[in-house]
């Protein structure tokens, strides 16, 4: 889909549907006057006839009779003026694309009060990414591919310069091109996403990029290092264990980021196997690292003053006669050891290593995106990730990148009584902690005995990472991309 600026009005604008949102109550009518007198008062009676008040959301559909350069008319309700957010903006153009889509249209011209929603920029950017989120569908395996939209049409007021408008509809596109780089990624069945192709993944992106850099360690320097964690895990499969570590350096960097993701390209639970029902969406088990790689496409046009490094360990945890057994210890890169209780509870023990190579490049802060738990999805639901760090400041800034991502996260306790839960009596520490309860939280608390003194947040996105049903408009079913922008906003605020 592309998307244009259009100083044309609503009935002026060439397309196969033309939606024009309106806010409730009294403003109604008026973005809805021009068109009705040329419709020769069909609009305004349909509006009255279906009792249509414009509640956020609702939309009202009618022909055009040929009155209009439209075949069809959506009216989208956009609710009540004085509650409006960016939030909604990106939600009621996700609302048009879906129509657009619905009724096989190629073309859409989309009107909103874009004056009235503020912050400016914000709100354009936001708009760009709800068209083309709403639009994203995984087909790459189907023979029978549904049509799209092609072209969005972008009309309405607003108080940005001509510049300022496409930068901000660049900028949005941008974001949600990383991430539906993201849902690809991991929508991609195991099949066709083990390590190997994940690692060629990145090496299309970084290779020949200016300022950014890729090392690829395979099980021989893995060995070298000294990543028992990571080697253990993948012992099990026919796939090569790989570590990737990009790295993006600004001439003018002002500040130093690591991001970590999970990237276990399936997570059949090893030899404590999984039942078929808990397996079957598995293959999202390196959606942290996807969400990482997708940062990395966008960030040669972000321009930020920020050194950023990605890494992610790529295994597939598979039971064998080679697998990790429960109850054997593993020595890690950081010198600690882990007794393997559970080979299911594989993630963080790979997450010990490539956290603990994170602390080695000295950053000012490191966050880890990982699938980690199904009791972080037991607390928070499949919408919400659980955040967790200890320190106040970074959490205050991932909350307000969630929030402006609208990638909602909540945060749960590091809780430092509970980190008895997972020290060992024959390893320094075990990969289970104590029983069903808190599980999301013992499973940070394993994280942080390998990040030592530098500042660290860890999400758990093991629920918002994958949709089972359509979540909204932007989010359908399938893998959310999660995590990309949240982390993209982030670094544009750090
Ligand atoms: N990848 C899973 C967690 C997960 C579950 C992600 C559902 C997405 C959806 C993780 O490796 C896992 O299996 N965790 C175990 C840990 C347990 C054995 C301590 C879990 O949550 O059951
Ligand atoms: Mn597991
Ligand atoms: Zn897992």
């Amino acid at each position: 889909m592309r998307i244009f600026r259009s100083k044309l009005q609503p009935h002026e604008a060439a397309a196969d549907l033309l939606v024009v949102g309106a806010f409730e109550g009294a403003e109604l009518a008026a973005p809805l006057a021009k068109l009705d007198a040329l419709i020769g008062g069909h609009l305004k009676a349909h509006v009255e006839a279906e009792e249509f008040k414009a509640r956020n959301g609702s939309t009202l559909a009618m022909h055009t009779h040929g009155k209009l350069p439209q075949r069809k008319l959506l009216v989208l309700g956009l609710g009540d003026r004085k509650t409006f957010t960016t939030a909604d903006l990106r939600a009621a153009a996700a609302r048009a694309v879906r129509a657009a889509e619905a009724q096989h249209a190629k073309k859409l011209a989309l009107w909103l009060p874009l004056d009235k929603v503020g912050p400016a920029a914000e709100a354009i950017k936001a708009l760009a990414e709800g068209a083309m989120l709403a639009g994203y569908r995984y087909e790459k395996y189907k023979e029978d591919k549904n049509g799209r939209l092609e072209e969005l049409f972008v009309l309405g007021p607003s108080t940005l310069a001509p510049k300022a408008f496409d930068a901000a509809l660049g900028l949005g596109m941008l974001f949600a091109d990383a991430s539906m780089y993201a849902r690809d990624l991991v929508n991609t069945p195991a099949l066709d996403m083990h390590p190997a192709t994940f690692v060629q993944e990145a090496l299309t992106l970084a290779v020949g990029q200016k300022r950014m850099s890729i090392t690829v360690y395979g099980r021989p320097e893995l060995q070298k290092m000294g990543c028992g964690g990571i080697l253990a895990v993948a012992q099990g499969s026919m796939h090569e264990p790989k570590m990737v570590h990009l790295a993006y350096k600004p001439a003018n960097a002002k500040k130093r980021v690591v991001l970590v993701g999970k990237g276990v390209t399936f997570d059949s639970g090893g030899l404590s196997i999984k039942p078929a029902d808990g397996m079957m969406d598995m293959k999202i088990d390196m959606a942290g690292a996807a969400a990482v790689l997708a940062v990395f496409k966008a960030l040669p046009f972000l321009k930020l003053p920020i050194e950023v490094h990605g890494i992610a360990a790529l295994v597939e945890n598979m039971p064998s006669g080679t697998a990790i057994r429960p109850g054997d210890i593993v020595k890690t890169m950081s010198g600690k050891t882990i007794e393997i209780l559970n080979t299911d509870a594989e993630g963080r023990v790979t997450l010990a290593d490539t956290l603990f190579y994170g602390t080695t490049l000295k950053p000012d802060l490191m966050v880890d995106l990982a699938t980690l738990t199904g009791a972080c999805m037991v607390a928070l639901g499949q919408d919400i990730s659980g955040l967790m760090t200890d320190d106040n400041k970074l959490a205050g800034r991932l909350e307000d990148a969630a929030q402006a991502a609208g990638e909602p996260v909540w945060r749960l306790p590091l809780f430092a009584d509970y980190a008895e839960l997972v020290k060992s009596r024959h390893a320094d520490v075990k990969n289970i902690g104590g029983g069903r309860y808190g599980g999301a939280i013992t499973a940070g608390l394993f994280l942080k005995e390998f990040v030592g003194e530098t500042p660290w947040a860890h999400l758990d996105i093991a629920g918002p990472a994958y949709n089972e049903k359509d979540y909204n408009d932007e989010r359908s079913w399938g893998a959310s991309g999660y995590g990309a922008r949240l982390l993209l906003e982030f670094l544009k605020k750090i």
